[in-house]
């Protein structure tokens, strides 16, 4: 609910002032899938080869914002919900700016997933399912979290007794065991390019 007398303040310097200085448009890349599938790996990658092209861009990850902006949120569905909630307006503040922001988080649901999709324009929401099977990101098992939740020592754990909703139509999938970080962060240049987002 938005507060009484709470009226919105217009920026001077515009979104499109900002694209015009950059030289791209900017949008969020919005990276799904469970634990281990390489949200993040694949972020970071694409965030040094569009840094390299000298462009404005940023990741938020998932477990970097639960270390500050969201430290207070736990893993049941509620928490998630608001989770996703936050960094879909986060990342609508980095696309105000200017930049192209990469989210990695789990977003298991495809409801949270569509309520930030309608905070932006059509063309500056980019779901990226980052789809790796299961039992590889278990087998991977980066930080021992399956291996934990699988001695019950961790609850909740998303694809052991909480569950992830696989995208119903994401402008992007990438298949991370099947396809280097390298190649995977080019073909989404490739789209941003196909999408005018970068010249
Ligand atoms: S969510 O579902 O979008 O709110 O989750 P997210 O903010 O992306 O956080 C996922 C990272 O938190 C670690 N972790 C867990 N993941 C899933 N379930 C449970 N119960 C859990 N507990 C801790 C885990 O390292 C996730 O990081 P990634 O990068 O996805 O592996």
């Amino acid at each position: 609910m938005i507060q009484q007398n709470i009226i919105w303040h217009p920026t001077v310097v515009t979104k499109k002032d900002r694209h015009q200085l950059n030289n791209h448009k900017s949008c969020v890349l919005w990276f799904t899938g469970y634990s281990g599938s390489g949200k993040s790996t694949l972020a970071n990658e694409l965030d040094c080869q569009l840094y390299d092209l000298g462009v404005q861009s940023y990741v938020l990850d998932g477990d970097n914002i639960r270390h500050g902006l969201n430290k207070e949120l736990g893993f049941s569905a509620e928490d998630r919900i608001e989770n996703i909630r936050r960094v879909g307006e986060v990342a609508k503040l980095f696309v105000d700016s200017g930049q192209i922001v990469m989210t990695a988080f789990i977003s298991p649901f495809q409801k949270d997933r569509d309520q930030v999709r309608k905070l932006f324009e059509e063309h500056e929401f980019i779901e990226v399912f980052v789809d790796c099977p299961f039992e590889i990101c278990e087998r991977r098992d980066p930080k021992g979290l399956y291996q934990k939740a699988r001695n019950g020592k961790i609850k909740d754990f998303t694809g052991i007794d909480s569950p992830y909703e696989k995208p119903l139509n994401p402008e992007l999938t990438i298949h991370t065991a099947q396809t280097s970080v390298q190649n995977a962060a080019r073909q989404i240049i490739k789209h941003l390019r196909k999408k005018e987002i970068l010249t």
